[in-house]
């Protein structure tokens, strides 16, 4: 055989393979509203930088008349490219092969990028549309997947791992992105569920939709599985490639930096008037998170999910920062189970990466009632509580009104290591607010003489001094500063050493 036709060869095997499932399912596929895997990539990594591995690994299975049916790729594109000249590892399960299922073979090649991800320190993003578990293979793909659940595993905290969800992924294709740090899902187009309605409808006689049991909005809003939506599969790769550009490759590096073309000086006036003097009324925290980042720019993480807690990344003087806030606006800003469980995940993540905390604070305290007590806040609250005290990042606690009870104590306070504590002058840190403060220790004094105690107990301790005094809180800053207060906080604290016990690892409380 010539070398010429040899050339060839590879070539035909090349556009064959890049057919995946053939031209009526790619075309089924877009019809559905989704685009390719081998598209998805084109769209996430920066052009012309994928370069692909094991493109003709095909599966081995011979049950069920299978090797009959063999496509070169077996249902799964893999391999590395860069965002913003990064590098980073990709999968992308192919629907129009078997269903984007996985094989073993399948499996070996998302391992093989999993592996080479751990090796060079860089991120793995997987990209999944999946059936599940190749159902012909049995247990070998069941093998496959605890291969790839067990590098989750070992990766986490190590290199980031970035799940985005594009078509109906059921069964194993549901735990490996569980176990990644973020999720992200596209509307109406994309579903995530251990069991799919059907087999719902046989075990507990329950009808639900596809939508309502595992769509986008239910992970997002009401299961907290997922952590940004998208519009359509394009917006979906923008996405995390701005999700990218916040993170570090790998958890010994830092973040990172941009240059800062925002002034670091800059005052905002207007944030000496955001907290209203009535400690009743709510206020919008975006209005004091925003001002004082780099160009107001913020990738809100659980946006839909515990809108009493804000948590994301944004950058100051250029460096990536988290955001953890509490939300006057919804509920108080109380914590709850819901809120403290996704801020205890950001905490970690951030702490994981490098990434220092900032922490605004205006809360007042947990959730009372039975059904926060039934569903175990003591053990989510105190989650909060373990991922604040653990990190070692800078951690930097801005108190812009209510710091009352154990709510105090958790949001990153002095006690649990947060190395720079600001309040603003409207501060009320207690053990309570006050009515319910004078309700107690003046219980049997009538109604009208109770007033008189709630306004000196305000006076007395709801307010920042007692705190400044006894050194909690480092300094008491002029809201308009805020920027300013917290760029000089993170230059002050940016070597940072904070070593730990030696330990296996600790035992957060589940
Ligand atoms: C093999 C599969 C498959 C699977 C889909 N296909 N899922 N092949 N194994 N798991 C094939 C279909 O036969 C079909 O082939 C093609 O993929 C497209 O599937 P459709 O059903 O036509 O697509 P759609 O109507 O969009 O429905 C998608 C779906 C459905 C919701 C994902 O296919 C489905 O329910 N699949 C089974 C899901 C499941 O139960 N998986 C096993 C979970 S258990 P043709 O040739 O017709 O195009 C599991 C164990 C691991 O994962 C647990 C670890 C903890």
């Amino acid at each position: 055989m010539s070398l010429k036709s040899k050339i060839e060869i590879l070539e035909e095997k090349s556009q064959l393979a890049e057919l995946g499932g053939g031209q009526e399912r790619i075309d089924k596929q877009h019809k559905a509203g989704r685009l390719t895997a081998r598209e998805r990539i084109l769209e996430l990594l920066d052009s012309g930088t994928f370069v692909e591995i094991d493109k003709f690994m095909t599966h081995r299975c011979t049950d069920f008349g299978m090797e009959k049916n063999k496509t070169l790729g077996d249902g799964v594109v893999s391999g590395y490219g860069k965002i913003e000249g990064r590098l980073m590892y990709v999968f992308a399960q192919d629907f129009t092969v078997y269903g984007g299922s996985l094989s073993r073979a399948n499996s070996d090649k998302i391992i093989k990028v999993m592996d080479l991800a751990m090796k060079m320190g860089a991120p793995v993003i997987g990209l999944n549309d999946s059936g599940g578990a190749r159902i012909q293979e049995g247990v070998e793909s069941l093998a496959g997947y605890a291969d790839i659940f067990y590098r989750n595993v070992r990766s986490s905290g190590v290199i980031p791992q970035i799940s985005a969800i594009l078509g109906p992924c059921a069964g194993g294709a549901v735990y490996s992105p569980a176990i990644t740090d973020f999720i992200l899902m596209v509307k109406e187009t994309s579903f995530m569920f251990v069991t799919g309605p059907e087999v719902i409808k046989t075990v507990t006689n329950e009808e639900v939709t596809m939508e309502d049991l595992g769509g986008a909005m239910t992970h997002n809003k009401k299961s907290g599985v997922a952590h940004f939506t998208a519009e359509d599969d394009e917006q979906a790769m923008m996405m995390i490639r701005e999700l990218m550009s916040f993170l570090p490759s790998n958890n010994m590096e830092d973040p990172p930096q941009k240059v800062c073309t925002d002034d670091l000086n800059r005052t905002e006036p207007k944030l000496d008037n955001i907290v209203p003097s009535d400690p009743n009324k709510p206020y919008n925290m975006f209005d004091i998170i925003l001002p004082v980042i780099d160009h107001s720019h913020f990738l809100e993480v659980q946006p839909h999910y515990a809108q009493n807690i804000i948590v994301g990344f944004a950058r100051i003087g250029g460096s990536p920062v988290g955001i953890v806030a509490n939300q006057p606006a919804v509920l108080a800003g109380v914590l709850d189970i819901a809120s403290s469980t996704k801020a205890a995940r950001f905490v970690r993540f951030c702490d994981a990466f490098n990434i220092p905390l900032i922490t605004f604070e205006d809360v007042p305290g947990f959730l009372p009632g039975t059904a926060q007590e039934f569903g175990g806040i003591i053990k989510h609250g105190a989650k909060l509580l373990y991922a604040f005290a653990e990190a070692t990042v800078p951690k930097i606690t801005i108190i812009t009104r209510k710091a009352y009870g154990g709510a105090y104590d958790v949001m990153s306070s002095k006690h649990i290591g947060a190395d720079v504590n600001y309040a603003y002058p409207t501060a009320e840190i207690a053990v309570m607010g006050p009515e319910g403060a004078v309700n107690i220790i003046y219980k049997n004094l009538p109604v009208e003489e109770r007033k008189e105690k709630v306004d000196e107990y305000r006076d007395n301790f709801a307010s920042p001094y007692k705190a400044a005094e006894l050194g909690y809180i480092d300094e008491i800053i002029y809201p308009n500063e805020t920027r300013k207060k917290i760029y000089q906080a993170l230059e002050m604290t940016r070597n940072k050493t904070d070593n730990t016990p030696p330990k296996k690892h600790g035992n957060i409380p589940l």
